[in-house]
């Protein structure tokens, strides 16, 4: 069972048709969950996921959205930091950091699963991120800045990480209690 052998169409990428899909708000319990190995046998649900994952970021707006965030248990993401007419969308498959600097670099991170939360969170500066792209290819990216800490962000998401893990406790559980209200008050 091997990545490389997913194949997903080049047209799974982008397709302003494709259905957006509700995202999870924290503290939903899937945000939590660690997201699993996609195989061969994923290549039907991959292929229909994507294009929805794109549609749902677009959408949204934002620039990173995981799998857990739209409750499916799959190591997949969508990134694309230039929402807008030109798209530069990057279709992430069970990607993971395989090097990353010791330097580190710090800046406000939110997040489409806590909406309007925002927190300063330092990691690495510069990733290396191997993974398989929407057409079932092996790739790498070396990434800086603001791809950098999208990247990571992302991939947090697949081991049910999210950015205010990376906070002090205190200001964690500020941000979770009051999603937790707002979540509340909504179901009312
Ligand atoms: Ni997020």
């Amino acid at each position: 069972m091997s990545a490389e052998t997913l194949a997903p169409p080049a047209d799974a990428v982008p397709q302003a048709a494709a259905e957006p899909l509700p995202i999870l708000i924290a503290p939903h319990p899937s945000l939590r969950l660690r997201a699993r190995v996609v195989g061969p046998g994923d290549d039907d649900t991959v292929r229909s996921l994507l294009p929805r994952m794109f549609a749902t970021m677009y959408r949204a707006p934002g620039i990173g959205l995981a799998g857990p965030q739209i409750g499916t248990g799959l190591r997949i993401a969508v990134v694309d930091l230039v929402p807008g007419d030109v798209r530069h969308p990057i279709a992430l498959i069970n990607p993971q950091v395989v090097a990353a600097s010791d330097e580190l670099a710090t800046r406000e991170e939110g997040c489409l699963s806590l909406p309007g939360q925002y927190a300063d969170v330092t990691r690495p500066a510069f990733v290396r991120v191997r993974y398989v792209d929407e057409t079932g290819a092996r790739r790498e990216i070396e990434a800086e800045g603001l791809l950098a800490a999208c990247l990571q962000h992302e991939i947090d998401h697949l081991d049910g990480v999210l950015f205010v893990d990376h906070i002090s406790a205190l200001k964690r559980n500020m941000i979770l209690r009051k999603l937790a209200k707002e979540q509340r008050n909504k179901a009312r």
